[in-house]
């Protein structure tokens, strides 16, 4: 027989546990153990579990569905049984676990899983006293490649979106307990910079000792290319600038570190708005990687010349589009930076797991760096693994390519500072100016700005096209920041609205209230709550956050039904408080904290008054 294991065995179960658990996984466990003992045959089979909608709860809270496939596995194997069956031989054979209330067999072969209710009332009262925790998982070295703009060239809402989604998957995989390497791959080393070096010995020849003033590298950067265009002259020495910078000569580095001076200062100051961290470490830095790097695929015959280039086929087949490792006048391109970066991040930074949070027009590319880095032995699936976080383009409501009206890229400062203006005049709209103080406005201010930008970008699928729209993530219903926002405040409100200091809850929880979940909706809302390191695990799976966001609004409206139905205080005619429904009031709490924790993943600011 199969040898059976369970991670909890039923009298350990978390009494003492800080993090919480993954009810799914642990189902999933439970009934892959019930499966191998039903059927040894099936042995190593994994259970399917997925969660009920709340709303349909008498199905179960969970439903395992794995009857119906197993059934056409023993019929391949000659065994002819029925769903059903197989359904109550796996039942018959679910162990103990303080987290499953009762199992039953239903339609045509269905396993509805309901909750232990005891296991919610103690998994809440340990999340009111240790806080929200994280599922334990295997730690693991993981590298995030986002944002990454280009140097002189103007950051776009692509790069937006790549920052705002790269910076929540860190933030959720730092939460998760892993170990995180936030990595801005900035395009700092094109062939563009000849162009702009030449440009800035002739416009400030002094440059070598003061800063030229180039506060608009933008108009800097079209001047030089127009001029590279038109001028023969010009253009040759664009060339030998760049055969010098990338010599390491030391006049044109210095030329080069200001002109990318300019540009870090303008992305610094976006990230400061966004609150976004990140570690430089641009095309540039792989210089002499690369060089080694054109070596070592050398060493391994992956060099094909043609036509005075040097090229490596992904597949061995030489079939698709083959990388251009170096170009025929000796330079690197993008495909020799990026081979260089992703030894160095596998052999070097050590790092098991590579995302690269790029739009999905790099798919091909990025494709065919893990391919090629696996051919040549750098890049192992076994031990190592590589996602391309690909996202569709932003779209303006026109729903054409997002750019100002005049046809030009948005500038991301511009975009801001008019999510400011619109977050304020909405604000001014609702009257919140004669209830906030100007601090407490302005903080409302930027934190719905900034809030419904991320919001808006985060709770859509980010495979899909993404239509910008300040006045739909603006809206306060439905599932957007404003919303959310809003209701978080409303719940925070309640417990320090109640007469009662609630600062310290292990202190409530030791003097004697109970949260008994005796009401339909507190029930509902526990176990929404105890969804969240599902949620979690799910994401660290697929790496798509709209699920988060989705569940932030499941979870506000679940508490609005628990809220309108459940009074957690109690006032006589004149308005006084007669009656604090603690246990209540502790659901409130709970409620907050698994918010505002998903907040802080999804880069929402969460205000006191709004
Ligand atoms: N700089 C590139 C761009 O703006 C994105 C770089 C993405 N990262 C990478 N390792 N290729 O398109």
């Amino acid at each position: 027989a199969a040898e059976v294991t369970t991670k909890y065995q039923p009298a350990e179960l978390p009494v003492a546990v800080n993090e919480m658990i993954s009810i799914t996984e642990h189902l999933v466990d439970l009934f892959t153990n019930a499966i191998a003992l039903a059927f040894p045959e099936l042995a190593g089979t994994q259970a399917i579990i997925s969660p009920v909608n709340a709303n349909a709860a008498k199905f179960g809270d969970y439903q395992c569905n794995s009857a119906m496939s197993l059934a056409k596995t023993l019929k391949a194997a000659g065994v002819n049984k029925s769903p059903r069956d197989i359904a109550n031989e796996i039942v018959k054979n679910v162990a103990q676990s303080p987290l499953v209330g009762k199992t039953e067999v239903a339609g045509a072969g269905f396993i509805n899983v309901f909750l232990q209710k005891d296991y919610a009332v103690r998994a809440i009262d340990t999340l009111l006293r240790k806080g929200v925790n994280p599922p334990a998982c295997r730690k693991q070295r993981i590298l995030v490649d986002f944002s990454s703009p280009n140097i002189a060239k103007q950051m776009h809402v692509g790069h937006l979106r790549s920052t705002i989604i790269g910076e929540s998957i860190c933030r959720l995989l730092e939460f998760l307990g892993h170990d995180v390497l936030r990595v801005n791959h900035l395009g700092d080393w094109g062939t563009q910079f000849g162009m702009l070096i030449a440009h800035l010995e002739d416009r400030f020849p002094n440059f070598l000792n003061e800063s030229p003033p180039i506060g608009d590298l933008q108009a800097f950067y079209k001047e030089s290319k127009k001029r590279f265009d038109e001028d023969e002259a010009f253009k040759k020495r664009a060339y030998n600038c760049v055969v010098l910078l990338q010599g390491g000569d030391a006049n044109s580095t210095k030329a080069w570190n200001q002109i990318c001076d300019v540009s870090r200062q303008e992305f610094q100051k976006i990230y400061d708005r966004l609150d976004v961290t990140l570690e430089p470490i641009g095309e540039s830095f792989y210089q002499s990687r690369m060089i080694e790097v054109v070596k070592y695929l050398a060493s391994k015959n992956l060099l094909e010349e043609d036509d005075g280039r040097k090229i490596m086929w992904a597949d061995e087949s030489s079939s698709g589009i083959p990388l251009t490792i170096v170009k025929s006048d000796g330079g690197f391109t993008y495909d020799t930076s990026d081979m260089a970066a992703i030894r160095y991040r596998l052999e070097e930074q050590k790092a098991e797991w590579l995302i690269y949070v790029v739009d999905s027009g790099q798919s091909t590319h990025l494709q065919n760096i893990y391919r090629a880095a696996e051919r040549a032995g750098i890049f192992n699936p076994k031990i190592h693994r590589a996602d391309h976080v690909n996202f569709g383009v932003v779209l303006g409501e026109d729903g054409k390519k997002f750019k100002t009206r005049s046809g030009e890229t948005v500038k991301l400062s511009d975009l801001l500072d008019e999510g400011l203006k619109r977050a304020l005049d909405k604000l001014l709209e609702k009257e919140r100016d004669k209830v906030l103080t100007p601090e407490e406005l302005k903080a409302a201010q930027e934190s719905v700005a900034y809030g419904c930008i991320k919001y808006a970008d985060l709770s859509h699928n980010r495979t899909n096209e993404y239509v910008f729209s300040f006045d739909k993530m603006l809206e306060d219903r439905g599932n957007t920041a404003v919303y959310l926002l809003y209701a978080f405040t409303r719940i925070c409100s309640i417990s320090r609205n109640c007469g009662e200091d609630f600062s310290d809850l292990a202190k409530i929880l030791d003097s004697g209230t109970a949260i008994d979940l005796a009401h339909e909706k507190e029930w509902k809302l526990a176990k929404t709550l105890l969804k969240f390191p599902d949620v979690l695990v799910k994401i660290s799976k697929d790496l798509l956050l709209h699920t988060l966001c989705e569940f932030c609004y499941e979870i506000c409206t679940v508490f609005s039904e628990f809220y309108d139905n459940c009074y957690c205080i109690e006032k006589n005619k004149s308005g006084e408080i007669v009656k604090v429904n603690r246990g209540r009031i502790l659901l409130c709490e709970a409620t907050a904290a698994v918010l505002k924790q998903c907040f802080y993943i999804l880069g929402l600011k969460p205000v006191s008054k709004i």
